[in-house]
């Protein structure tokens, strides 16, 4: 999603910022822009499309700067444009904002400054902004931004140049994620860390209402009552190698690739000697016993993720765990309390829906749980107790080990609450981490097998529709295995409970539509076949992913593909593997943008 990049210091501000947009360009955009400060003169250029239009539009070389801020846009307020990219400029052209979420009460502004005589050229809610800041300066660019943000509702992180105090950069954080980053001749404001890792791995987290005044050499950060406050500086352990593509072609494939490696690291570190370790993330006995509900919550990727977590807890805990999409349980009555426990998943700690739900259980006074991969997130910072993924970056759009790192995760945190439940024995958790252990090694004996997705992907590329299919934790491996599809390759994909389709959606199958049936569960194996078998009788192309010792369902499949045999409750980890490197083939074979589909982003901060 949208992208802000910021510098204020000794070095060429335009090449940085420039530099930095093209590392957040895996958050997807749309257009891309920059302000800087030059003579003390304020020049804005944007364009539409990629970073590379925009250097192409405008000979940067001889516009070099101390103080610049940029911008990709991914649009919500209005079409991508060149008028609605920002930054946006105030009417006499001295301030200029780049923004990241959304000012709810925009209209209402646009009205009030309308009258006062501003105009508006864009059809976003940003462009009051400067034109707020400008209508209440007085010689002081802080006092102004003060000044404005009481009246701002909504989600806000802003970037902010002014041409009358060319040496000033002014950033603020509110429910929107941003980052101040310290370097030796400088500093640095960005969405992320990506864009300012190549200069400093000193990093401050800002908090909400943060506001922080940046000179060449010096900065202050104020609180939300604009009071002046210190905020720690941390040393990040992150190198920008993290974030190449090491010689792979796309950073998705790198990514599919690195999950026996990660996986192993994950494991090892949530254990010693099979007695499970999570850290101050564990909950106590006293604390188990206490809770009456959970929850588990999220989006997308992350949401298949918990809904693994959910199967695993139920059976393991023996306790039933609600699972809701996040963008529902903010708006539903989930009966939660204070004695609920609430588990949120989610990969960059930012996403918004997640970070709402987040905000509705606590409120409630439950106990918060996240399972994040960024150290530093809002989420991570947010939860009352956290369990990092360790997945490293991930920054193909398509989430592959991120997944795979939370179902991880999940796994341990499930069976340290039925061991301490005293559900399960000690003999029992060692018995599934010994299975764990040999997860890695099983993904790399499936990653061998290239040549059969490939094949496997020219066969369906051309489909109108394919449908994933499964029973039982085999549905929630059949939707994960569809997401992918579909974000990456745009074909209209669907999972269905195999045993539901016959109540409606086998309606839709026609000669040779793809049917992609996940059966490794073997309790509901031959019921999976059977409704297998109705589907081929209907001209379906069945592609069963079966374990490699599973005989019966040879005859009824066109393509097979044999995942190494695991216990049941881990076969999500195995079964989704053959899913990711299908639907990279896939989209690689119709000329799609792999890590960055159209439309997406991969860090969704907007609600
Ligand atoms: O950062 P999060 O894990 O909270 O993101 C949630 C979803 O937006 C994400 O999992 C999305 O569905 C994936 N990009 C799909 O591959």
């Amino acid at each position: 999603m949208c992208g802000i990049v910021g510098y204020n210091g000794k070095k060429n501000a335009t090449e940085i910022v420039i530099n930095g947009l093209k590392k957040l360009e895996y958050r997807g955009y749309d257009s891309a822009g920059i302000s800087l400060v030059k003579d003390g003169k304020l020049i804005t250029n944007k364009e539409v499309g990629r970073i590379k239009n925009l250097e192409e539009s405008f000979d940067f070389s001889s516009l070099n700067s101390n103080n610049a801020i940029g911008h990709t846009r991914w649009a919500t307020h209005g079409v991508p444009s060149k008028i609605n990219a920002h930054p946006h400029v105030s009417n006499d052209e001295s301030i200029a904002v780049v923004h990241n979420g959304i000012i709810e009460n925009y209209v209402e502004l646009r009205d009030e400054l309308t009258e006062k005589g501003y105009n508006f050229k864009s059809q976003t809610d940003t462009e009051v902004i400067p034109n707020l800041i400008s209508e209440n300066y007085n010689g002081d660019i802080l006092d102004a931004v003060f000044k404005s943000i009481d009246s701002l509702k909504g989600a806000y992180a802003l970037g902010i140049i002014d041409g009358n105090e060319p040496d000033r950069l002014i950033a603020v954080r509110h429910s929107s994620p941003l980052i101040f980053a310290i370097d030796k001749d400088g500093y640095l404001i960005a969405s992320d860390i990506t864009s300012v890792i190549e200069h400093t791995n000193k990093i401050i987290y800002l908090e909400d209402g943060d506001v922080v005044d940046i000179r060449e050499d010096s900065y202050t950060i104020y609180d939300a009552n604009h009071n002046k406050i210190e905020r720690e500086i941390l040393e990040v352990d992150y190198s920008s190698q993290d974030a190449s593509k090491e010689g792979y072609d796309h950073f998705l494939i790198k990514e599919i690739h690195e999950q026996p490696k990660v996986l192993r690291d994950v494991i090892s570190v949530k254990h010693k000697d099979y007695k499970i370790n999570l850290e101050d993330a564990a909950f106590t006995k006293e604390e188990i016993e206490n809770f009456n509900k959970i929850f588990i919550t999220a989006c997308g990727t992350a949401f298949h993720a918990g809904e693994v977590g959910k199967f695993a807890i139920e059976k393991l805990v023996k306790v039933p765990v609600v699972a809701e999409i996040a963008s529902e349980f903010r708006y539903k009555n989930m009966f939660i309390d204070d004695k609920s426990l609430v588990i949120l998943v989610s990969q960059s700690g930012e996403t918004a829906d997640t970070l709402a739900a987040l905000k509705e259980a606590k409120k409630h006074g439950a106990k918060v749980l996240a399972i994040t991969n960024v150290v530093g997130s809002t989420i991570a910072r947010e939860a009352d107790k956290v369990i990092y993924c360790y997945a490293g970056p991930e920054i193909s759009v398509a989430s592959t080990k991120a997944y795979t790192t939370q179902v991880i995760s999940l796994y341990f945190m499930a069976m340290d609450i039925a061991l301490k439940a005293e559900k399960i024995s000690q003999d029992e958790v060692k018995e599934i981490i010994e299975n764990l252990e040999k997860i890695p090694s099983q993904i790399e004996e499936i990653l061998e097998d290239k040549e059969n997705f490939k094949e496997i992907a020219d066969e369906i590329k051309d489909a109108k529709s394919i449908f994933y299919t499964g029973r039982s934790l085999d549905y929630i491996t059949a939707k994960e295995g569809a997401l992918k599809l579909k974000e990456i390759s745009y074909i209209h994909t669907e999972a269905f409970p195999s045993g539901e389709l016959k109540h409606g959606s086998i309606a839709l199958i026609e000669e040779g539509t793809p049917v992609i049936s996940v059966a490794t569960q073997k309790d509901v194996l031959e019921k999976t076949l059977s409704n297998n078998q109705e589907l081929t009788a209907r001209g379906a192309k069945v592609i069963s992913i079966i374990e490699n010792n599973n005989v019966f369902s040879k005859d009824i499949s066109e393509d097979i593909i044999e995942i190494p045999e695991t216990m049941d409750l881990l076969t999500p980890l195995l079964a989704v593997i053959p899913e990711q490197l299908i639907a990279y083939y896939t989209s690689l074979l119709l000329g799609n943008d792999v890590d960055k589909p159209r439309n997406l982003a991969k860090s969704v901060t907007v609600e």
